[in-house]
């Protein structure tokens, strides 16, 4: 990956990956530029990264170049994934063309040279998003809202061919985590849309759902504690909530409850739009994602070493720091949120290990520089 700093080369060679980030600060509307500095005095003295301040943050599927200018070339970065017809298992009967949408969507947001930077932000949770929808979609006007292991086995081989087809990475499976078993929920009791309606307080668990704020979702969550309830609720049958504590609490009950909620989601697929359904579960991951640093602070001792000294010299001890920022910046994509976090938990190593002055901005660093999108241009 080409990295160099914006400027540096003429206009219209370079594409530029526009970010737009909406940061919400719970309660106002509150947009922080990438140029915002880190607090002075504050930043070697925050020991509890400020979690929940801003929440949350969304990223615009415009970050991601799949759909470059036509008329530019395309970067040799991005091959011309020209789609091509998948091959298909023939076991799978759902139709495909109801998901197309869903579908394109996701393979754009895993498109093959990103979807390992971007996995944790943007690209599981919107492949978790489609399993909801898919296995919603399967089962409507079959009274189910999961998939038989068989079906499950076609069904998500079937689901991934086409996402390889359209240019997504064929590593989902592994960058997310994803087994056929995620869309047949086997341990939750509760299976088809009759139970599940007579056991659930479905118009509560509507209401809290069918509209999801991003703005007071992450602050005062009112979908995810009602999507909660009802897997707890399902996960016991429909029992008293702790009445069956020979499951609740146990590493087979955590499991069950996990999965339940696979099926509270495929419940709501089925009662809302599919974008209104994809809304409220990117939501929902955005709320969880934004709340810590995904970049590994290994080693800081070049950092220490040239910085730790009163005597040490601040051209020495930028030097040490912007590298080892820099390198530990390729790791993955961070969001805004992140990156204070991250600026904040390295802050806190730092000063743990004895660098009392304050070289962010002895050094001139700010957020930006926790963050690969606020660095990388793509030249063509
Ligand atoms: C992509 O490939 C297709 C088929 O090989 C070709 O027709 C099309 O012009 C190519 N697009 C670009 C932008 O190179
Ligand atoms: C599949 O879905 C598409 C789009 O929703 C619809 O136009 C088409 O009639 C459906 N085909 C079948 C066989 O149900
Ligand atoms: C609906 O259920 C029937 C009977 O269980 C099954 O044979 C059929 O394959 C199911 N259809 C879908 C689309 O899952
Ligand atoms: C899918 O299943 C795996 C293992 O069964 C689990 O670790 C993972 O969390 C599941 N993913 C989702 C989105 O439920
Ligand atoms: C369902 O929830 C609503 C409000 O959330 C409540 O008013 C109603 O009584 C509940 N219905 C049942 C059957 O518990």
């Amino acid at each position: 990956m080409e990295s160099s700093s914006s400027g540096s080369c003429p206009q219209g060679t370079v594409y530029h990956w526009f970010v737009l980030f909406a940061v919400w600060l719970c309660g106002s509307q509150h947009v922080l530029s990438q140029k915002t500095p880190l607090e002075p005095k504050d930043k070697f003295l925050l020991s509890d990264p400020p979690i929940g301040l801003f929440d949350p943050i969304e990223i615009s599927p415009s970050v991601l170049p799949h759909n470059a200018n036509p008329v530019e070339p395309l970067s040799p970065m991005y091959p011309n994934y020209t789609s091509y017809d998948p091959v298909l298992t023939g076991k799978c009967h759902v139709n495909f063309s109801a998901l197309s949408y869903m579908m394109d969507k996701t393979a754009s947001d895993c498109s093959i040279p990103l979807a390992p930077l971007v996995a944790d932000v943007i690209c599981c949770p919107q492949v978790n998003s489609l399993m909801n929808i898919f296995q919603a979609t399967y089962g409507a006007g079959n009274n189910t809202l999961v998939l038989n292991q068989a079906s499950a086995n076609a069904c998500f081989s079937d689901v991934m061919s086409i996402l390889a087809s359209k240019g997504a990475n064929t590593n989902i499976p592994e960058l997310c985590t994803l087994r056929p078993s995620n869309l047949t929920d086997a341990s939750c009791p509760v299976k088809d849309i009759s139970t599940f309606e007579k056991i659930v307080n479905v118009s509560k668990l509507l209401d809290a759902c069918s509209d999801v704020d991003p703005l007071k979702e992450c602050c005062r969550p009112v979908c995810q504690p009602a999507i909660v309830e009802a897997a707890v609720h399902i996960s016991s049958g429909g029992a008293n909530m702790f009445g069956s504590s020979s499951i609740s609490g146990s590493d087979a009950g955590i499991n069950v409850v996990s999965d339940c909620k696979g099926v509270v989601h495929s419940w709501l697929s089925m009662k809302l739009s599919s974008e209104e359904s994809n809304t409220a579960f990117r939501v929902l991951s955005g709320c969880k994602v934004n709340k810590v640093c995904p970049l590994e602070f290994d080693d800081p001792s070049s950092v220490v070493k040239a910085c730790g000294k009163a005597s040490s010299s601040t051209p020495s001890c930028c030097g040490a720091l912007h590298s080892y920022i820099a390198t530990r910046q390729k790791q993955i994509f961070v969001t805004n949120l992140q990156a204070i976090n991250c600026a904040t938990m390295f802050g806190s190593m730092l000063q743990k290990a004895g660098v009392s002055n304050d070289i962010y901005e002895l050094c001139d660093i700010d957020l930006k520089d926790f963050s690969l999108q606020g660095k990388v241009t793509f030249q063509v």
